[in-house]
């Protein structure tokens, strides 16, 4: 007997339970999150519709929507649907400012209603790099990373070679929105110009992207200086080119040319970072400085010339290739440099010279068969020419005329 009140007073619990369940699911708060400048979509659930009123409000409490009719003159807001089981508005471009929550109730019953908080979600922009004073070789640089708007605040990362830089890191709020930043401090050497460093900033609303701006150090340095000598000795006649190469940061605009204790050549031309003096003397002896200059240095470096005699001996016939021009054993060219190729060379020089005797010989050979055969060609061409003059005897110069065909062949040969 004791059975029944017992199922009663489950039933009952069982009501409660629904009851209140129903009830939580009245003032369920719809949560949405939403990009800023995105649309967001605000939905209300009706129960047991009756056809009253339905009023939906703004955080501020301003009526938006009085049953479907727009009471806001705001067209961002738009009612998209409006059923017995679900209202639904949209609010497009929303800004940080519409955050909150929003209401729907019937008109009728003040003391059910649903709340929809819209919240927004602000990424960083890619942050911005600032630096205080120009860093310097041996000195430090101060680089503070900015994201200047982002909610809730964007996490920043300083990040070198893979590796992350722990930087002091503040955070304003400015209402709505944070700035973030983030500062580092690190020792700068002439090596360090050009590293790359990086700083990231993440964010929820960036899923696992990361908004990345890449900076370059830009480390100030003296001046270095170095005088690129020439390989070979100098002579009387020969020409000088120097070459400077400078490094520095900022390059130097301007270098400059001297020489110790003199005044440079008047043949001396310079241009950037070279020096020429074309027909060397010896009066260019001496000692030539190249000098560069910027805000953080000037630095130096010489070169000592000296101008050797030109050797009066003959040059040897060995420099001449067999294969060149037959022209040049004859016509010698003298050349400087070869002249310290041959002291260690004399057996090639004894062989050379043969050579060069038996090319002679050839040439004399040669020019005397030439010679022979233009003279014999001088014949052929008049006996022609008078062939011209009279047509009859053309024929019988071309019938028997042997020797003049012959003449011709050695010609060619
Ligand atoms: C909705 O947002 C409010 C306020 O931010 C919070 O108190 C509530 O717990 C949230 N509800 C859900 C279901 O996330
Ligand atoms: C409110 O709008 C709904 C849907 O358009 C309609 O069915 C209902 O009759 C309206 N109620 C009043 C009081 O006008
Ligand atoms: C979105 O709203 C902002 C201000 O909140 C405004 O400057 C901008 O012009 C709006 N954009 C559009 C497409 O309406
Ligand atoms: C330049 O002249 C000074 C003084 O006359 C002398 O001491 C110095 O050795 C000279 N330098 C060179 C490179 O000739
Ligand atoms: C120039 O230098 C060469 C090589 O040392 C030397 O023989 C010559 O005497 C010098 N000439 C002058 C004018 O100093």
């Amino acid at each position: 007997n004791l059975f029944i009140p017992i199922l009663l007073y489950l039933l009952l619990l069982l009501l409660l339970l629904l009851l209140s369940l129903s009830s939580f699911l009245a003032v369920q708060a719809e949560n949405v999150t939403v990009l800023e400048g995105g649309t967001a979509q605000i939905s209300c659930r009706l129960q047991n519709y009756d056809g009253s009123i339905v009023v939906i409000q703004n955080p501020r409490r301003q009526t938006l929507f009085f049953n479907g009719t727009r009471a806001l003159k705001d067209d961002r807001f738009q009612m998209v649907l409006f059923t017995p089981r679900l209202v639904r508005i949209t609010l497009s471009n929303v800004s940080v400012s519409d955050e909150g929550g929003y209401f729907c109730q019937l008109y009728t019953d003040s003391t059910h209603h649903q709340v929809a908080t819209l919240s927004v979600s602000v990424p960083p922009e890619t942050p911005t790099v600032e630096v205080k004073q120009d860093a310097v070789e041996g000195g430090e640089v101060e680089l503070t990373c900015v994201s200047p708007r982002s909610k809730p605040a964007a996490t920043l990362r300083w990040v070198r070679g893979g590796r992350e830089l722990p930087g002091v890191v503040s955070q304003q709020d400015n209402g709505k929105t944070f700035s973030v930043s983030s500062t580092i401090r690190i020792p700068v050497e002439r090596k360090d110009n050009g590293a790359a460093l990086s700083c990231e900033a993440s964010h929820p609303a960036l899923g696992g992207q990361k908004r990345i701006r890449h900076y370059r150090l830009d480390v100030y340095f003296a001046p270095t200086v170095k005088i690129v000598p020439p390989s070979a000795i100098l002579r009387e006649g020969d020409s000088l080119i120097l070459t400077c190469s400078v490094t520095g940061n900022p390059l130097p605009r301007s270098i400059q040319w001297s020489r110790i204790n003199d005044t440079l050549p008047e043949r001396a031309e310079t241009s950037g970072p070279t020096l020429q003096i074309s027909r060397l003397s010896q009066s260019h002896n001496g000692t030539y400085l190249c000098q560069a200059q910027n805000n953080y240095g000037r630095a130096a470096d010489h070169y000592t010339l000296l101008v050797y005699v030109t050797t009066t001996a003959p040059p040897p016939l060995t420099t001449t290739p067999v294969t060149s021009h037959p022209a040049t054993p004859t016509l010698p060219i003298f050349n400087p440099g070869a002249v310290v190729e041959t002291h260690s060379a004399v057996p090639y020089a004894v062989i050379g010279g043969v050579l060069a005797l038996l090319v002679f010989t050839v040439i004399c050979v040669l020019i005397i068969t030439i010679w022979c055969s233009v003279r014999q060609k001088g014949s052929y061409l008049t006996h022609e020419a008078s062939g011209l003059d009279e047509h009859g005897e053309v024929q019988e110069a071309f019938l028997n005329g042997n020797d003049a065909s012959q003449g011709k062949k050695e010609y060619l040969l």
